[in-house]
């Protein structure tokens, strides 16, 4: 097979400019004359959805069967990169089955807020965790020969507004928190493919962010892959494309091919740029070629059993009052909630797959030979208070020995497209459990949903088991963990805060305007501010009981002074103290004790999962390196340790450490400047334990330079960039409003949920104009758009002209 360079040196500019962008909706563009073929890269990412009926990327129209893993936020919570290698393989091995090339997924976005509406596709609130999570998943896929996507590149942690939002993240948090999941997955796991996000990143689109493409991935972490936008995320062509961008997705129907080619001819982009670039895609459509496989198979059933042994792994015993669980099978149980029947089991949006086999818990206590008996105690799909059904169900449990209630976040809840705006479940669902725990003293409740939930009822119930969104096999998982047949093994990767407003970002997640993000908290996400600021939670990170019990013993450092190039070995021993076979994840943390920067109290720097039998002990090494002790020193421009003593602590949770030992490191820059105010910057190093807030000045002087939003009332010109809620009160943004939901109006009947529409009606109106373009598979030119918004300015003669040589081009 020849090489990219030189199949590129015979490709004409046209063809060159032809390959950066899709050749449809999913499909990169190949090289014919070179025996390239096209190749397919879709969706992702717990498992394959290749649409079979039109396209879209809100999970709207119907795809191919393929096994429905649990989604990310439940497997985060094996930690186990083995499991995702294995789950990754098995995606890999459908992909090959159905012809396609290019996974997108992992997701790996950080959970900066329970409130995001996309936190069910993430990996965890911490860097390290989503780094070895992600590596598993993509050295899984890819050993199929498929290309994994780590996407989205990055700070897209909110769903409102997010094709034009701005997150303002000061260089350390993007460093520390942000973009440190990427580095890691990257240099672990190699993928072929990273997808740079929707949003903009301190004033520039991450699809045209050179300091984030080219600099960082590149040129510093020395990825060689293709970066592709997500979908839709594309302003402007030329700019994209100098930045670093290779492929815009999906296609545009060869209007931004003829932009790069004049681009070229004009001298707005080098044609060596515009080389490389074909070459990356070149080189990924060989490597697609060299692995397709037309014979390839998969087996479904045991994919499926792989499903159910995924979630089974994942599953978080929050609380287990009395060992109330396991439970006895011989004694009356009575089964509430319609979630039993009708599972919640993975999340809404382009990620939304249609399962092989579907498992619901009542059918499977059934098969079992459970002595259950069954009320719905509310709809699945509605969240209405039913007196009459709550009334039941509590007559229900009083007449059994113990009660399981099946409650949790409604579909329509989170969603893809859709921040949610409260941390609470429906009032239905908590009225139940209520009325079901006074009617029962033993009391089970089995959470279903992709993200952290209030729980004031947490006091009134013995137990509670997290299923977050299982998958298909999610069902007969949770049997088994709830009759004893499986030890429960899951630790929480993400905090659960008793209430929203205990979340760091409580006063700037919508803050002022929707389109800009203030990231104030800096590197205080999840448990690094909660344990910082030393604030009560529900459930601390890393969290999660078994029916046996651990040991941790005799902790040794391999020394306790050494360099800050050198590496530290931990070592320590864990024992199965109780009398069943269990696993136990045992979690390294560190703290700098002597900073003079502020830092969180502890950060994650290593994990291991191990099995043990009753009685058996393993013994356990970390390997501690300079990152486990640095911090991004933004005058440095660099990774920095400070010279002082280090905690090492082991423990089984973030608010658990059963092991503590003690290490000086010397610093090999020990006059490095210190990176700003610290007396403006104050507000930092003392956390108070109350809703935070920065002041201007604190964030300025971390961010660098001013930061203060404030909200334009009316906007004085409209662009490609703006929204239908913008343009909503013109009259051409009427008119267009009119004829897109007349279009959305044809989708198949019965196929739009409740859930779906609310999230399309937001992309409808939170999008911008341009996507138009998309929206209408290309039928509506950029051209047309451009003319469009001309005459939303009032510029009429000019807007006509433009829509004139739209509609001629369109003709020829
Ligand atoms: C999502 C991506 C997805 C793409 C294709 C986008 O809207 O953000 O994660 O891969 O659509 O469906």
């Amino acid at each position: 097979m020849e090489k990219a360079k030189e199949i590129v040196n015979r490709m004409t500019l046209k063809e060159k400019a032809s390959l950066c962008s899709g050749q449809d909706f999913w499909r990169l563009q190949g090289v014919e004359k070179a025996g390239l073929p096209s190749i397919m890269a879709t969706d992702g990412p717990h498992g394959l959805r290749k649409t079979i009926k039109g396209t879209d990327h809100i999970g709207v129209t119907a795809s191919l069967p393929s096994t429905c893993f649990p989604t990310s936020v439940t497997t985060a919570c094996s930690w186990d990169p083995h499991l995702l290698e294995e789950i990754g393989k098995a995606i890999g091995s459908e992909c090959k089955s159905e012809g396609v090339s290019i996974l997108l997924g992992p997701g790996m976005n950080i959970k900066r807020s329970p409130l995001c509406g996309r936190n069910f596709e993430y990996i965890s609130e911490d860097p390290y965790l989503t780094g070895k999570m992600a590596a598993g998943m993509i050295r899984g896929i890819q050993s199929m020969g498929i290309g994994a996507t780590m996407k989205h590149f990055v700070a897209n942690n909110k769903e409102g507004f997010r094709l034009v939002s701005d997150s303002i993240v000061d260089q350390r948090a993007l460093q520390e928190i942000y973009l440190t999941g990427f580095e890691m997955a990257l240099n672990e796991g190699q993928p072929w493919v990273v997808m740079a996000a929707y949003n903009k990143v301190n004033g520039t689109y991450c699809c045209e962010n050179r300091y984030l493409m080219t600099e960082v991935l590149r040129e510093k972490w020395g990825f060689s892959g293709i970066i592709v936008s997500d979908w839709g995320a594309t302003d402007h062509r030329i700019r994209a494309l100098n930045a670093g961008l290779d492929v815009e997705m999906p296609s545009t129907y060869g209007e931004q091919d003829r932009r790069i080619y004049r681009g070229v001819k004009k001298g707005r982009v080098l044609e060596n740029t515009l080389n490389e670039t074909a070459e990356r895609i070149v080189d990924i459509l060989i490597k697609a070629k060299n692995n397709a496989d037309e014979n390839a198979t998969y087996d479904k059933e045991t994919h499926h059993r792989l499903a159910r042994k995924a979630a089974r792994e994942s599953y978080v015993l929050l609380k287990n009052d009395e060992d109330l669980l396991p439970l006895d099978t011989g004694r009356s149980t009575a089964i509430i909630g319609d979630m039993a029947k009708n599972p919640r089991y993975q999340g809404l949006g382009s990620s939304m797959l249609h399962p092989t086999f579907l498992e619901n818990t009542l059918d499977e206590m059934e098969k079992q030979g459970w002595n259950v008996s069954f009320a719905p105690g509310y709809t699945w799909n509605s969240d209405e208070v039913e007196e009459e059904k709550i009334k039941e169900a509590s007559t229900l449990a009083a007449g059994c020995e113990a009660a399981v209630v099946f409650v949790g976040l409604p579909e329509k809840y989170e969603a893809e497209n859709l921040d949610r705006k409260h941390m609470k479940m429906p009032a239905s669902h908590q009225r139940l459990i209520q009325e079901v725990a006074k009617a029962n003293p033993n009391t089970v409740v089995v959470l279903a949903g992709g993200a952290p939930v209030e729980m004031p009822w947490i006091n009134e119930v013995k137990a509670v088991v997290n299923g977050y969104l299982g998958g298909q096999a999610g069902a007969s998982a949770m049997l088994e963990i709830l009759c004893g047949k499986a030890n429960p093994c899951g630790k929480l990767a993400e905090t659960y805060p008793v209430a929203l407003k205990d979340n760091p970002t409580y006063n700037y997640f919508v803050c002022i305007d929707p389109k800009i993000v203030q990231y104030r908290e800096s590197v205080y996400v999840g448990y690094r501010f909660y344990d910082t600021a030393s604030k009560e939670v529900l459930f601390p990170f890393g969290h999660g009981l078994s029916y046996t019990k651990f040991s941790y013993e005799n902790l040794r450092l391999s020394c306790d002074k050494m360099k800050d190039n050198e590496r530290l070995v931990v070592r320590m021993t864990v024992r199965n103290i109780g009398d069943r076979p269990g696993k136990e994840v045992v979690q390294v943390y560190v703290r700098d004790t002597d900073t003079t920067v502020f830092r969180p109290e502890k950060e994650l720097k290593g994990f291991e999962k191990v099995h043990l039998d009753p009685g058996e002990a393993k013994e356990l090494e970390f390997v501690l390196d300079f990152r486990a002790f640095a911090y991004y020193n933004t005058a440095l421009d660099n990774w920095h340790v400070e010279s002082g003593f280090f905690e090492i602590l082991i423990g089984a949770s973030s608010r658990d450490m059963r092991l503590q030992g003690r290490v000086y490191v010397e610093s090999s820059e020990p006059d490095a400047p210190v990176p700003y105010d610290l007396e403006t910057a104050s507000e930092y190093h003392h956390l108070k334990n109350e809703p935070f807030r920065v002041s201007d000045a604190a964030f300025q002087a971390i961010y660098g330079s001013p930061v203060s939003a404030t909200k334009k009332e009316k906007v004085e010109e409209f662009t490609l960039n703006s929204t239908m809620d913008d343009m909503q009160h013109t009259l051409i943004g009427k008119a267009i409003l009119w004829k897109v939901k007349r279009e959305s109006l044809k989708m198949p009947e019965g196929e739009l949920n409740e859930g779906m529409q609310n999230a399309l009606d937001a992309m409808v109106k939170e999008s911008p104009i341009r996507t138009l373009n998309m929206a209408s598979k290309g039928d509506v030119s950029l051209l047309t758009i451009r003319g469009l918004v001309q005459l939303a300015n009032k510029e009429y003669l000019e807007g006509l002209r433009t829509l004139l040589i739209a509609a001629r081009r369109k003709r020829d």
